[in-house]
This record gives structure tokens, C-alpha cells and sequence, in this order.
């Protein structure tokens, strides 16, 4: 019997600052958008979908266990979408293969974090490798989950919407890499209450049905942005990056709250995250940080490493969190902030009850997907 084919990887989250929402004319099912995006991968610590496979010869049919629990992937579109196009692409000897699938999540459960992305990217960056597949991982990826393209890559990344039908030019490309901008972080504030009602899939389609202000963000406003937030990368102005990070993510809510029906995902705490920060960058003068909302509650942010234990300090100064419910990939940054002392001009900006975040989470930029060695594999190997 020839040695098994194994393949471990783990993949990021990333998080936009111009969103997609959206899925072009007959662009459901390949998940073609409207329009393109960008965004920075975090780190895949402390936080990281992994996955392993293992391609057998004598296994009846794919198997995919999730968190532990087998998966019905044979009533999954995307699943199969992703592993039909996989053996599309792959030597004939490889094709006939099944793969056996183990894929875990460590978000915790409290963060209410959404999983697909990191999720699918992982998937089928384990599938490509594993079937020795010539499909771009991103591509693949695209077709689980349209955000999860942008995580095969580390840095700023940009999920091109391209042109063609069969969505060969639909695909995530690097901006910059991860040593590019070091200085930016990443923080989301994950904020108590409910789940969102409204699946991205299903509220992106009803917003492009019915909202009013689609067609320009569409023709104008994502073009421009996507130009301008370019020059702001590429000269690190933070002052410029924040300011039209904000802009797109309000413009978000307002296309949700145009919407047919509206479509709430902010709930009051993340009003009040979004009257926090302004209230701080104006008494600063400019943009210290910025806040970028998806298609939940949790309030995301950017800032710059110097300026991160004045701006943990003062968002614990108007939500009270324990050190406990930090979770940092950079320790001696979390211990900066336990010893950073807080001018009192900055406490009290909001009219707001204290109350605790669920979790403050930190990253710098991360790197992208990372395959790992077997000796990691989640997959035990047969006596
Ligand atoms: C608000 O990627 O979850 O996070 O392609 O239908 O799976 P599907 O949608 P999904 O949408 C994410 C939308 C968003 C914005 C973004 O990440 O760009």
C-alpha cells in the first residue's frame, strides 16, 4: 500500500475595511461580487481555523468532521462546489481519491465570531496541497465563502471582482505583506447580545434587491475608495486608512438600514463603541484608531501599536473589562496596557453605562495561511 497523502494547515480571519456585499448577476453560486474589497489578515494566534486531510484509497466517500462532529457535506453546495472543482484540477491518479477531512475552530464560542472564512480557506488550502491541485487557493476558497478568499494571504489583500463569468479572474491578490505596515493592529471588542437574525448571504441579497444606495456604492464610491484607501497604505497614513475605514463601514449600516426589510446588525453598545471612538479622535485632533463593523455586532478596530495601551486604556475606562477577558497575541503588549496610566480628559467622552466587553482581542497582521508539519496533524495515524 502506497504512504497515505497528509496535509495540515491553519488559516486566519481577516477583516475588511471596504466591504464586500454583494453577489453579481448569476454570480451566486461561483459567489461573484459586485464589487471588489480589501482587508488585513490577522494572526493565526490567538485565533485560527485548522485543518487536516488525508486522501485514502479505501474510504467510501469524503468525510468532513467539524469541532468533532461529522458534517452532512453531501447536503452542503459549497462543500461540494469546493471539492467538485478540486478534482476538476488535479492529476487523473489523485482524482479517484477520497479525502478525509478534520477541521477545528478555537474562536471562543462567547466571541460569536464568524468561522467561515478562516474556515474555508484553511479547507482548501489543505485540498490543493493534498490533490496537488492547480487552482488557486483563493479561488477555491471564494467558492466556500465569498470573505474567505481574502485569507489566503497575509498583510492588506484585495479580493479582485473581476470580469468573467466562470469567475477565473475572481480572485484575492496581496496589497502588501505583513512587514509592510507592522505598526497596524487589530482589536475587536466583542460585545454582549444577540446573534445576528440575518445571514451576510441572505442580507447582501436583499440589500441588492432593495437598497437605493447600491447601484452608486457599486459604480462610484467602492472604485474611488478602493484608489485612495491604496494611496493611504502605501504612504502608512493611518489618519487617511482610518478615516475611509469608518466611511465604508458606516456606509454598510446605512445600506443595511436601507434595506427591505431594514436590516440591524449594530445593537446599542456598538452605537455607542462608534460615539466613543469619534469622541476620542476628535479630542485628539485625528484619527487614533478606527472602527469597522461586518455583519454582526462586534465592534473591530485599527490602530497603531504606539498609540494601542492609551487606546485599551481608555476603551477600559468607558467598558470596564477584566485582564482575563483580553486575549493578546503580543504579551508584552498586553503588559504595556496594564501599566499604561490614563490622562483623565479621556474618561468619561460618552454618556454610557459601564458594562464589561465579552472579550477584547488583539493582532498585529498576520501572514496568511501556514501549512504545518505532520507531527501537528489532527489526524491520528492508523496502527
Ligand atoms: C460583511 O463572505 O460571509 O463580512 O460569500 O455569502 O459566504 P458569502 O458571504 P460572506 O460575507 C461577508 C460580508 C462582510 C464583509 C466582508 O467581509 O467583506
Amino acid at each position: 500500500m502506497s504512504t497515505p497523502i497528509r496535509v495540515t494547515v491553519e488559516a486566519p480571519i481577516n477583516i475588511a475595511f471596504i466591504k464586500y456585499w454583494g453577489k453579481r448577476e448569476g454570480g451566486e453560486e461561483l459567489i461573484l461580487p459586485t464589487n471588489d474589497s480589501f482587508s488585513i489578515t490577522l494572526s493565526t494566534k490567538p485565533f485560527r481555523s485548522k485543518t487536516s486531510v488525508v486522501l485514502c484509497g479505501d474510504l467510501a466517500e469524503d468525510e468532513l468532521w467539524l469541532n468533532g462532529v461529522k458534517s452532512n457535506i453531501q447536503e452542503t453546495p459549497r462543500i461540494q462546489s469546493v471539492l467538485k472543482c478540486i478534482r476538476a484540477n488535479c492529476p487523473a491518479e489523485r482524482a479517484p481519491l477520497k479525502a478525509y477531512i478534520v477541521s477545528e475552530n478555537n474562536f471562543p464560542t462567547a466571541a460569536g465570531m464568524a468561522s467561515s472564512a478562516s474556515g474555508y480557506c484553511a479547507l482548501s488550502a489543505a485540498l490543493v496541497k493534498a490533490f496537488d491541485a492547480t487552482v488557486d487557493v483563493s479561488m477555491l476558497a471564494r467558492l466556500g465563502s465569498g470573505s474567505a478568499c481574502r485569507s489566503a494571504y497575509g498583510g492588506f489583500v484585495i479580493w479582485h471582482k473581476g470580469e468573467k463569468a466562470d469567475g477565473t479572474d475572481c480572485l484575492a491578490t496581496q496589497f502588501v505583506d505583513e512587514k509592510y505596515w507592522p505598526e497596524v493592529q487589530v482589536m475587536c471588542a466583542v460585545l454582549k447580545g444577540e446573534k445576528k437574525d440575518v445571514s451576510s448571504t441572505s442580507g447582501m441579497q436583499q440589500s441588492l434587491k432593495t437598497s437605493p444606495m447600491m447601484p452608486e456604492r457599486i459604480a462610484t464610491v467602492v472604485p474611488q475608495r478602493m484608489a485612495a484607501v491604496k494611496e493611504a497604505i502605501q504612504k502608512r497614513d493611518f489618519n487617511a486608512f482610518a478615516e475611509i475605514a469608518m466611511k465604508d463601514s458606516d456606509d454598510l449600516q446605512e445600506v443595511c438600514r436601507t434595506t427591505e426589510p431594514r436590516i440591524q446588525y449594530a445593537t446599542e453598545d456598538s452605537y455607542a463603541m462608534i460615539r466613543l471612538i469619534r469622541a476620542f479622535n476628535a479630542k485628539k485632533g485625528h484619527n487614533v484608531m478606527a472602527y469597522t463593523f461586518d455583519a454582526g455586532a462586534n465592534c473591530f478596530m485599527f490602530t497603531l501599536r504606539k498609540d494601542l495601551p492609551e487606546v485599551v486604556a481608555m476603551l477600559r475606562a468607558h467598558f470596564p473589562t477584566t485582564w482575563e477577558q483580553m486575549f493578546f497575541h503580543d504579551a508584552a503588549l498586553l503588559d504595556e496596557c496594564r501599566k499604561f496610566a490614563l490622562p483623565a480628559e479621556y474618561v468619561g467622552l460618552i454618556d454610557y453605562p459601564k458594562k464589561p466587553f465579552e472579550m477584547l482581542l488583539q493582532s498585529p497582521v498576520g501572514q496568511g495561511v501556514v501549512y504545518l508539519d505532520d507531527s501537528e496533524s489532527l489526524i491520528p495515524h492508523q496502527a
